[in-house]
């Protein structure tokens, strides 16, 4: 029986979650472009994804977070500091998590924008407990991923625009004493080719040709998301175990002593084959991929949200949140809920 090591770690005082009403079937995508409900639920496990009309990241952003304060039962002035994990911001600056302050009145926080692509809210969850360690003015955190992915996606790639929705969650972070936490997190920047979307370009008229600066990465139609979807494959399925092995060893658990395992939405077969190459069964895993689709950073939050609400994830439970994505990045967080 392993032992499980006691730190200073976080405490989820309250999670709340938004997705866009508008609702996209895979029968949707097949009138767009030359596919199937069947070829997508087989290969991805996706049936539908909830798709912004026109509700910035922001907006979703902030719904997000005023469930998650309700839920914590605490007032927008306790907050001392806003993360926002996104790849999808509204505006160069001012950076999302401003957008939020103002939104939700959470008047003196700090506020910063992290982008680590799908693997954000694990990030994020690393980074405020790092701000609460140190045990200097930040006492409450409010984490949010938001994503507005139906920006980048290329309605005409159909290996692509089948996997992602729009969606935003959030939590309300605070230092807990003697309890589980560990973290482990990396990325591997000589796979950035493999998911990419650019900013837009500049049109500086001191501009020479920067293509030399470009390293090998693919062309792309203007800023919409291209993916080299096999080498991601391989990359998910290869990361995803030892994230989670690497956290649960950090902690003094094994993955088996955990109660849930929260992956990145990405492909139900990724999750599928994660779970074989980690031991653990299918029943451990948390996968609300069929409902949403992939929503990048927010993926891992969303599905956390339905899992505690549906009474899969409960209070005291050992968690372990995992994400892979662009970059490339990858993370495991494995906390008491
Ligand atoms: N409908 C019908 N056919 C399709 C579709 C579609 N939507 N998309 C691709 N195909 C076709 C291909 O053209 C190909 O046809 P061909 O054999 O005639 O050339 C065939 O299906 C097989 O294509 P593959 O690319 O081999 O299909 P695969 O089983 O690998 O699935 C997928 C593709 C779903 C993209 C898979 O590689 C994958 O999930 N990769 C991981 C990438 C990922 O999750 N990206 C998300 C963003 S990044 C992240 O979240 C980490």
């Amino acid at each position: 029986m392993s032992q499980a090591k006691k730190v200073t770690g976080i405490h989820v005082k309250g999670i709340g979650k938004y997705v866009p009403e508008m609702v996209a079937t895979n029968e949707d995508f097949a009138k767009i472009v030359d596919t199937s409900d069947e070829w997508i639920t087989q290969r991805t496990g996706i049936k539908t994804r909830h798709i912004t009309n026109g509700e910035p990241t922001y907006y979703l952003g902030a719904k997000a977070a005023k469930a998650a304060i309700a839920d914590a039962g605490i007032s927008p002035e306790d907050i001392d500091l806003i993360i926002t994990a996104t790849v999808t911001p509204d505006f160069f600056t001012p950076s999302t998590a401003c957008l939020i302050q103002r939104e939700i009145g959470a008047v003196g926080s700090m506020a910063i924008d992290i982008n680590c692509a799908c693997t954000g809210f694990d990030y994020g969850i690393d980074m405020a407990r790092r701000y609460l360690l140190a045990e200097d003015g930040v006492d409450t955190v409010l984490l949010i991923a938001a994503e507005e992915l139906s920006k980048f996606t290329d309605y005409t790639d159909r290996s692509s625009c089948i996997l992602f929705g729009d969606g935003s969650a959030a939590f309300v972070l605070e230092r807990k004493k003697d309890t589980l936490y560990s973290s482990y997190l990396g990325a591997d920047g000589t796979g950035a080719k493999f998911l990419v979307s650019r900013a837009m370009r500049s049109e500086n008229a001191f501009r020479t040709n920067k293509e030399e600066f470009d390293m090998d990465m693919p062309a792309t139609k203007a800023h919409y998301f291209t993916q080299d979807g096999k080498e991601v494959y391989k990359f998910a399925t290869r990361t995803l175990p030892i994230a989670v092995e690497k956290a649960c060893e950090k902690a003094g658990i094994a993955p088996e002593d955990l109660d849930a395992i929260v992956p990145h939405q990405a492909n139900v077969r990724i999750i599928e084959t994660a779970a074989k190459n980690l031991g653990v069964s299918m029943d451990k895993m948390v996968v609300y991929i069929d409902r949403y689709g992939n929503t990048s950073s927010a993926s891992i939050p969303i599905a956390f949200c339905d899992a505690v609400a549906e009474g899969r994830i409960r209070r005291g439970d050992k968690v372990c949140l995992v994400g892979f994505g662009g970059g490339l990045t990858y993370a495991g967080i494995v906390f008491e809920y």
